[in-house]
């Protein structure tokens, strides 16, 4: 941990992902991340039944605990929680999963808890991918009472600007969405630079743009990653789409954004490598053990 900023790693419900890259993250990563929602099943009568990854990744918690601790720091970042969703129906599912994450962070004792500013659960249907929300005073009001609402498990809760590929009306008022969230006091932003760079490449605006109208100090966390471009023929325009895939080496201009924002994000505690499970072979682990490390250099060097 470098002055109270850590360089985070995410863990991957897969076990391949997680013996291959055990001796890079143990010893590199100051926290690990992961998706509450990634440790249990959803059963058809809404009930949620464990998966044993809770417990996998707190024995890996445990076994790269440094010195002062008996586990390493746990931070949770979810995907499915629907913090912009407003149907009814959805509420018992939004109550039983806040049950789950309290019982699990009575175990992980997160540091934060983060999901994505969007809704991922329409008319009972839960849908693999965030969707973007209207950015209006209403909806941010909606957000605010949700984020409230996991206050009172992780004092410290965040949402994530998303990578969507598409937006209702100029993608830079989204940014007006994010400053009405937080108006909640405790609440902070998860700054993922790739997906700002995916959207900004895809929807034909500079991410420079959409960081200046952000309130900086209330960043809490940033995301890195790596993604890659849409197959030829993907779209029938024959356009390429940079995806949200996670997959692969971050991107130079990634590096280059985190480097811009660290000195303005006065508020930081953690910057996170993200990669999916799936996309990991032997052959990738000294490339990402490379990442850890030159993360670590460019959050020391911004101190
Ligand atoms: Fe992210």
């Amino acid at each position: 941990m470098v002055r109270g900023v850590g360089v985070g790693f995410v863990l991957q419900p897969e076990e391949r992902y997680l013996e291959l890259l055990e001796p890079v993250f143990g010893e590199l990563a100051d926290y690990f991340e992961i998706a509450p929602e990634t440790t249990w099943w959803g059963e058809a009568d809404g009930s949620l039944t464990s998966n044993g990854f809770a417990e996998r990744f707190a024995e890996l918690g445990e076994r790269w605990a440094p010195a002062s601790a008996t586990i390493k720091p746990f931070v949770a970042h979810g995907v499915g929680l629907s913090l912009g969703g407003s149907r009814p129906e959805d509420r018992p599912r939004q109550l039983r999963w806040q049950r789950r994450i309290a019982e699990d962070h009575r175990r992980f004792r997160f540091a934060w808890l983060s999901d994505h500013l969007a809704v991922t659960d329409i008319g009972g249907e839960a849908h693999a991918l965030p969707l973007p929300l209207v950015p209006t005073p209403t909806v941010a009001a909606l957000v605010r009472r949700r984020l409230a609402e996991l206050q009172s498990i992780v004092p410290a809760v965040a949402v994530e600007n998303a990578a969507h590929t598409f937006t209702f009306g100029d993608p830079l008022e989204e940014t007006e969405l994010i400053a009405g969230v937080l108006e909640l006091p405790g609440s902070h932003l998860l700054l993922d630079l790739y997906n700002l760079v995916m959207m900004a490449e895809n929807m034909g605006f500079a991410a420079a743009d959409y960081l200046a109208r952000l309130d900086l100090s209330r960043v809490i966390e940033i995301h890195i990653a790596g993604g890659s471009w849409s197959p030829d023929g993907w779209l029938p325009s024959r356009r390429s789409y940079l995806l949200d895939s996670h997959s692969s080496a971050v991107p130079e201009s990634v590096w280059t954004l985190l480097e811009r924002v660290l000195p303005r994000c006065t508020g930081l505690r953690g910057v996170t490598l993200e990669r999916m499970e799936g996309t990991v072979d032997a052959g990738d682990v000294r490339a990402i053990e490379a990442e850890l490390r030159r993360l670590r250099a460019v959050v020391e060097g911004s101190r």
